[in-house]
């Protein structure tokens, strides 16, 4: 067995196996001495550094880490990214810049379509070696547990290679990041099946889902006005339900649609987005069980307002953050960015925004009950910072603070001192 002792650490973790909610967001455990124990990757003790227990002498390898008292938290899960995609959009960045709209540049055959012509002429082993820069450049900002969609294919074939993708992403041993599936066949109606929404909705549960299945755990859809309405998101979302995927939705991002409102009807494990949810959606997230999960780069890049994070906490709903790293309308995973927004722009707490990017962003992938906490039964996937306090997390703006990255038990970079 392989054991990890942490001492002088001061931890901040949220606790227990599923999404926090309201108040409950900002309640962090806080031990200003602590240790931590880590046997085969997984966390066997936590408490103060007096109070740790003796040891006993079953570890073929132990390794000793002193924290030096810095600020020690859950690593970091991104649970919601477009990390595999061809092609880059810097032109529509620039037009934006000039006035123009997201959605116009969509409507005029640009945006998410121009991705996929590019995407579509990729291999499996392309895909990969592109994800790989992305997802190695997430975890020296600390993420440890990252979502990854398809949905820049469109198309059969490129929508199953880009899962294939993802999924050689998610085995591979030698990384330190954990790799969730999502399939996003309904990201957009792909130019061979414009104003055929509905007959593309069923290619997508009649060839596209059945052969999905297996390679991705959840379900996505794009709910927007002249994207997938509610009807066709309704249609399908049931029917991805029915076939045993968990549920996933962009709602409500460019308009109130009722996205939001669906998700909890649906029992979604997150309904993303939320720039424009209504008070109605707020209150039904709030009653279910539906992660809210924010993206505030994506705003700050589309120069839209933020989501109403503190309102919707006040309400009582679970918020988690995500980065939205995608081509087109967020090109950034920017953990620390994200961490800034949240505490500037957003209202929320330091303590609200850990939580929100710790176990509300796992509970969001279905994960809480094994990640998103420092608690004795969860994976080892633990931060250490280059300061003492949380609080240089949003104080040291859009700056990586983290100093070492201990993944499933593996110190994958070392503190400096
Ligand atoms: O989450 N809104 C839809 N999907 C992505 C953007 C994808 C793209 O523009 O390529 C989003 O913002
Ligand atoms: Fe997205």
């Amino acid at each position: 067995m392989k054991r990890l002792v942490i001492t002088n650490a001061n931890l901040y973790t949220p606790r227990g196996c599923q999404a926090l909610k309201g108040a409950d967001m900002g309640n962090l455990l806080h031990i200003p001495q602590a240790a931590i124990v880590v046997e085969d990757g997984v966390i066997v003790w936590v408490g103060s550094d007096s109070e740790m227990p003796m040891l006993d002498d079953s570890a073929d390898e132990e390794i000793y880490m002193d924290a030096l008292g810095r600020a020690v938290i859950p690593g970091f899960v991104d649970s919601h990214t477009h990390l595999v995609f061809g092609g880059y959009r810097p032109e529509e960045f620039g037009w934006r810049l000039k006035g123009d709209t997201y959605m116009s540049i969509m409507e005029r055959g640009g945006g998410i379509q121009s991705t996929v012509n590019a995407t579509r002429s990729m291999t499996e082993d392309e895909m990969v070696e592109k994800a790989e820069w992305f997802i190695e450049e997430m975890s020296r900002m600390g993420v440890t547990t990252v979502e990854a969609k398809s949905g820049y294919g469109l198309d059969t074939d490129t929508e199953l290679r880009m899962l294939r993708a993802i999924r050689r992403l998610a085995v591979d041993p030698d990384r330190s990041v954990d790799v969730a599936a999502t399939f996003l066949g309904a990201h957009a109606v792909p130019e061979e099946y414009k104003g055929r929404t509905a007959e593309y909705v069923s290619l997508i549960i009649d060839e596209m889902l059945p052969k999905a299945k297996g390679l991705a755990e959840f379900c996505d859809i794009f709910t927007e006005k002249n994207v997938f309405e509610l009807d066709d998101s309704r249609r399908l979302l049931a029917a991805a339900k029915e076939m045993g995927f968990k549920l996933k939705m962009h709602a409500d991002e460019i308009v109130p649609l009722g996205g939001a409102e669906l998700a909890v009807e649906l029992g979604a494990v997150s309904a993303d987005h939320l720039l424009h949810v209504s008070d109605e959606g707020i209150r039904r997230l709030a009653k279910g069980s539906t992660v809210a999960t924010l993206l505030p780069l994506t705003a700050f890049a589309l120069k839209e307002p933020f989501a109403p994070a503190r309102k919707m906490i006040d309400a009582g709903c679970a918020v988690a953050l995500a980065t939205d790293l995608n081509p087109g309308s967020c090109f950034s995973g920017s953990i620390p960015l994200t961490i800034a927004l949240a505490c500037i722009y957003m209202g929320m707490s330091v303590e609200e925004t850990l939580t929100a990017l710790t176990l509300n962003g796992a509970a969001a992938i279905g994960r809480a009950d094994k990640i998103g906490s420092i608690e004795p039964g969860k994976q080892a996937d633990i931060l250490i910072l280059h300061f003492d306090s949380i609080d240089s997390l949003p104080y040291y703006v859009g700056m990586n603070t983290v100093d070492c990255v201990i993944a499933r038990g593996e110190v994958d970079s070392v503190i400096n001192d």
